[in-house]
């Protein structure tokens, strides 16, 4: 995962001795907690409850292949896993990623590979500097990270979209709803000459109401965001262009020949099922975006209470739409909470590294050191302790030095 110098290791769970696995230790209440990785382990206790459905078995001699479907535009992709990414899309409705319609699938390992991926094929070769790739900031800080860490010759960083104004080739992305705001977003250059990647990782009813179906030129989703699998490294691009497709392929080609047939026959599992259950198949318990909206709901809903306890932050406000997908109107509610610190403080980071936790500062995001990103995504016990410190978090207002008690 890039970004990551909060990093601790996570927990290799133990094996219980029936064979099955347990649950994470707690933290101590004291403990230095991590909200620096979006790492999407609140998931876990739902997937757990569906007990054995989502289990796979892989004989020793499945999948050794390198090849998946030689004659489909993307040979590495598993048929199956074309099947449920083309099915979650259409149930859900918030992409447009029919074959018949002529739309494209590219998996890669992650969508960080893919964005990868997207930069190398849509670069135009005949330029005399690298294409400039922009963001509106706040921005995803690993776009910057994938961009300048190969120097390559093709693209450079050039930070973010709002300051874009040259008359030369460039790439946009656009990332909606964004990490780290949560805001919903479009294109900003708008110049000729562009052309926009969409980084659609969080554009799902658990997170957002889906108020239209996307349709871009590029799309990029992942199995991490979409379902918490993030363990499974895979991500996918919907692309309109087939020889765009095939540059995409490309790139994941020589990179590492393909990607994983275990993760994309666990994704193709995993995703079926989960549309299985919208479709009403399993009649025990809540399908997977009805559960993951109601977790998300409440923990905002407890975010905002700590917010108003502290008072010394100040989160964005989210509006409410109609969502197509659950019939309901309701808030975005953002994998990470988006805080400023009140005026007093220039450096919320240190402020909250203070208090043992653990956040990204804004200034990672190209903004104001005065904001931290915080992800919202980590294990109840986590999520709770750390929204009693925060609610216990006063800066004082009177001295002017942002010294906070
Ligand atoms: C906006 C956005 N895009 C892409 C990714 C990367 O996803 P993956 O785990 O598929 O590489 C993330 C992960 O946090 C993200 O927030």
């Amino acid at each position: 995962m890039c970004g990551t110098e909060n990093t601790t290791l996570p927990s290799r769970r133990p094996a219980a001795s029936n064979g099955t696995a347990r649950s994470a230790p707690s933290p101590d209440t004291s403990s230095v907690i991590n909200l620096d990785q979006g790492d999407p382990t609140m998931y876990e206790a739902y997937w757990r409850a569906m007990g054995d459905r989502c289990s796979l078995t892989i004989s020793g001699s499945e999948a050794m292949s390198y090849l998946s479907n030689p004659k489909g535009p993307c040979w590495f992709l598993l048929p199956e896993l074309e099947k449920s990414i083309r099915r979650i899309h259409r149930l859900v409705g918030n992409a447009a990623a029919e074959a018949e319609d002529g739309r494209y699938i590219v998996v890669g390992t992650g969508s960080t590979q893919l964005v990868n991926a997207a930069l190398y094929a849509l670069c135009p070769r005949d330029q005399p500097e690298p294409t400039s790739v922009v963001c509106a900031a706040p921005y995803y800080s690993c776009y910057q990270e994938v961009v300048e860490l190969l120097q390559s010759k093709l693209y450079k960083w050039q930070g973010d979209a709002h300051k874009f104004n040259k008359d030369e080739p460039f790439i946009e992305i656009v990332t909606t709803p964004n990490n780290p705001d949560g805001s919903i977003r479009e294109p900003v250059v708008n110049r000729p000459n562009g052309k926009v990647v969409y980084d659609l990782a969080y554009y799902w009813p658990h997170f957002t109401p889906i108020t239209h179906q996307a349709d871009y030129d590029i799309m990029l989703f992942t199995f991490s965001k979409c379902s918490g699998h993030a363990g499974s490294r895979i991500g996918w691009a919907i692309v309109k262009d087939k020889e765009v497709a095939a540059k995409m392929t490309k790139f994941v080609e020589v990179i590492s020949i393909g990607v994983s047939k275990d993760s994309q026959l666990r994704a193709a599992k995993i995703l079926g099922t989960i549309c299985d259950d919208c479709q009403g198949a399993n009649t025990k318990s809540e399908n997977f975006f009805d559960h993951a909206r109601r977790l998300m709901t409440e923990r905002w809903e407890k975010l905002h209470e700590a917010v108003k306890r502290s008072e010394s932050f100040s989160l964005p406000k989210y509006p409410k739409n109609y969502c197509r997908f659950s019939g309901e109107f309701f808030e975005t509610h953002p994998a990470f909470a988006w805080l400023k610190c009140n005026d007093r403080v220039k450096d919320c980071e240190s402020l909250l590294k203070a208090h043992k936790i653990l956040a990204r500062s804004g200034s990672r995001f190209g903004a104001d050191p005065a904001y931290v990103r915080l992800s919202l995504l980590g294990r109840e016990e986590v999520f709770n302790i750390f929204v009693e410190r925060l609610s216990t978090i006063k800066i004082e207002i009177s001295n002017g030095n942002g010294h906070h008690i």
